[in-house]
C-alpha cells in the first residue's frame, strides 16, 4: 500500500548513512510499490554537487547496497528520477533559498538530519528562518542522541524549540528490525507467554548482541563512544524494555513508550562488580589473516574504552523482583549473533526418579538475527525401552521457513522507520524522556569505571569475551549461551 506523497529532504545525504541504509532503504520501497510515484527525495549537504552528480551518488549505493533480486535498471533510472540536490551550508546561508522553493505544498514533509548532533540546532533553526519547517513536518534525528543526559536534555531542549515532540522521530534502528517488533506480537498475541512472564516462573534472562566486526575506520567516533554508549543505552536497552514491559493498554505510539519508560525507570544502580568490560586483541604477525586490535584501530595506545561489555541488571518492581537480566554485546566475536534467551524455573517438583542428572530448564531463546526465528527448549522421554529418562530438544521456528517467501522478504529496519515517518507514526520511536531516563541510568554506571581509572580486560578476536564475563554468570551459578 503506498504511503502519502512526500517531500524528504536528507541533511548529510553524501554521508555513509545515507549511501549505506537511507538511500537503497528508500529506493527498496519505491521498488516494492509504496513509495509513490511522486514523492521526492532531496538530497542536502555541503558537496558541491548538482541533480545529476546525487542521481550517480545514489545509483553506486543502490548497486553497493542493494541485493541482486531488486537491481532492476527501468525501476533504477525511474526511483533516480525522484532525486534533486541542493548544495548547502549548515551553518550558513548557502543553499537554504534554493531549497525553499523545491518543496511542495499539501505533501508530508520530512527532514532527516543525518549529520553530527551539533549540527541539529542550526538546521532547525534555519527551516523556521526560511519558512521551509511547517507545523506537521517532521524531523529525522539519528543516534547518537547525546553522549550523557546533560548533552542529552541540550539536544531534547534545542529541538523543542523549533518542534513539538510529535514531530520528532528519533531512530533506534533495533526497533525497526523485523524481529524487534515480532517480541511484542509474541509477548502480547499470545495467551501462552504472558502467565509465566515474571520473576515467579523466570529464572533469568540474557540479551546477547554479538558482532563479528571490529570498529573498522570508525575508530575516532567509537573511541569516545564504547560498548555502553554505542549500544547499550539504546539498542540492549530498547530490548529489554520490550522483553520486560507492562501490556501496553493498545498498540499505540505513547502507549507502548509509557511502559518502555516505566521500564528504564525501574532500573537499579549496577555496581562495578557486576560489570565486564574488554577490548578485542589483535592478531597480528599470525599470518596473511591476521587483523589489527582495538588499540591499534582506534589508534590509541593508552584507550580505556570498551569494545565489549557484560553487565547484570536489576528491574525493580513487582514482575521482575529477583530475576537479573545479563546483557553483554561486544565486537570481534566469534559470530555474528543477536539473541535473547528467557530461562525458566525449575517445576516445583520432580516425578522422575532419574531425571536429576539429565534435567534442564526449559528456554525460550528469540533470535533476532541471523536466521530469524525461536526456539523453545522443552524435555521429552528419551526413546527407548532404557525407562524414563528425560532428554532436552528444541521446538525450532525459523519465521523464514514457517512463512515462506513472505519471510524471507524483511525490509531492512531503515526502509520500515521512514516509511513510519512518512504514515506519521511514532511507535517504533524513541521520545525524549525515553532518551533522557536511559542516560541517567547508565550515566553513573558510565562515571563509575572512568572514576577507577581501569583498563578494559583484553580478549582474543573471534572469541566469545573477556574470561571474567564467564565468571559473572558462574558466581550465580548460571552459564551464558555459547555464541555460534
Ligand atoms: C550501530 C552501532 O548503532 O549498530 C554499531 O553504532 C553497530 O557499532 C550497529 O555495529 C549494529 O547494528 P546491526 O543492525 O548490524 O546489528
Amino acid at each position: 500500500i503506498p504511503v502519502d506523497s512526500f517531500d524528504l529532504v536528507i541533511f548529510g545525504a553524501t554521508g555513509d548513512l545515507a549511501a549505506r541504509k537511507v538511500l537503497p532503504g528508500l529506493y527498496r520501497r519505491f521498488y516494492s510499490g509504496q513509495m509513490p510515484a511522486d514523492a521526492r527525495i532531496i538530497g542536502a549537504a555541503r558537496a558541491d554537487l548538482d541533480a545529476a552528480g546525487f542521481r550517480d551518488f545514489a545509483a553506486r549505493a543502490i548497486r553497493d547496497h542493494v541485493g541482486p533480486a531488486k537491481q532492476d535498471k527501468a525501476q533504477i533510472a525511474a526511483f533516480l528520477e525522484a532525486l534533486d540536490y541542493v548544495a548547502l551550508d549548515a551553518t550558513g546561508t548557502q543553499g537554504w533559498e534554493e531549497l525553499a522553493p523545491k518543496l511542495r505544498a499539501g505533501v508530508v514533509r520530512a527532514f532527516y538530519f543525518s549529520v553530527a548532533p551539533a549540527l541539529f540546532g542550526d538546521i532547525a533553526e534555519r527551516l523556521h528562518q526560511h519558512g521551509i519547517a511547517t507545523a506537521d513536518s517532521r524531523i529525522v534525528v539519528e543516534k547518537p542522541f547525546g553522549r550523557d543526559l546533560e548533552t542529552a536534555k541540550a539536544l531534547n531542549a534545542t529541538l523543542a524549540t523549533h518542534f513539538a515532540e510529535s514531530q520528532i522521530y528519533r531512530i533506534d534502528h533495533y526497533l525497526g528490525k523485523e524481529t524487534v517488533q515480532n517480541l511484542m506480537a509474541v509477548r502480547f498475541a499470545n495467551i501462552l507467554f504472558e502467565p509465566l512472564w515474571n520473576s515467579q516462573y523466570v529464572d533469568h534472562v540474557q540479551i546477547t548482541v554479538a558482532e563479528t566486526v571490529g570498529v573498522g575506520g570508525r575508530g575516532s567516533y567509537y573511541d569516545k563512544s564504547g560498548a555502553m554508549r554505542d549500544m547499550v543505552q539504546n539498542h540492549l536497552m530498547q530490548l529489554l524494555c520490550l522483553i520486560a514491559m507492562e501490556p501496553p493498554y493498545h498498540f499505540d505510539p505513547d502507549a507502548v513508550r509509557d511502559e518502555k519508560l516505566k521500564v528504564i525507570r525501574a532500573l537499579q544502580p549496577v555496581p562495578q562488580a557486576d560489570i565486564v568490560r574488554g577490548q578485542y586483541l589483535g592478531t597480528r604477525g599470525r599470518g596473511k589473516d591476521s587483523v589489527s586490535s582495538y588499540l591499534e584501530d582506534v589508534e590509541n595506545p593508552d584507550s580505556r574504552t570498551e569494545s565489549y561489555i557484560a553487565l547484570k541488571v536489576h528491574v525493580a518492581n513487582w514482575r521482575w523482583q529477583g530475576t537479573p537480566f545479563y546483557l553483554r554485546t561486544g565486537k570481534r566475536l566469534r559470530a555474528r549473533t543477536s539473541e535473547i534467551a528467557i530461562t525458566f524455573k525449575q517445576p516445583p517438583h520432580s516425578i522422575f526418579d532419574d531425571a536429576a542428572d539429565t534435567w534442564q530448564e526449559n528456554v525460550l531463546v528469540i533470535r533476532l538475527q541471523p536466521n530469524e526465528g525461536m526456539n523453545l527448549k522443552v524435555m521429552i522421554k528419551e526413546p527407548g525401552p532404557g525407562g524414563m529418562r528425560l532428554v532436552q530438544v528444541p521446538l525450532d521456528m525459523s519465521f523464514a521457513e514457517a512463512l515462506g517467501e513472505e519471510g524471507t522478504d524483511i525490509p531492512d529496519a531503515y526502509e520500515r522507520l521512514i516509511m513510519d515517518v512518512i504514515r506519521g507514526n511514532q511507535t517504533l520511536f524513541m521520545r525524549g524522556d525515553e532518551v533522557e531516563a536511559a542516560w541517567a541510568w547508565a550515566d553513573p554506571i558510565i562515571r563509575g569505571w572512568e572514576e577507577r581509572i581501569e583498563k578494559p580486560q583484553a580478549y582474543d578476536t573471534g572469541s566469545s569475551g573477556p574470561d571474567d564475563a564467564l565468571m559473572l554468570m558462574h558466581r550465580d551459578g548460571r552459564r551464558w549461551r555459547s555464541i555460534h
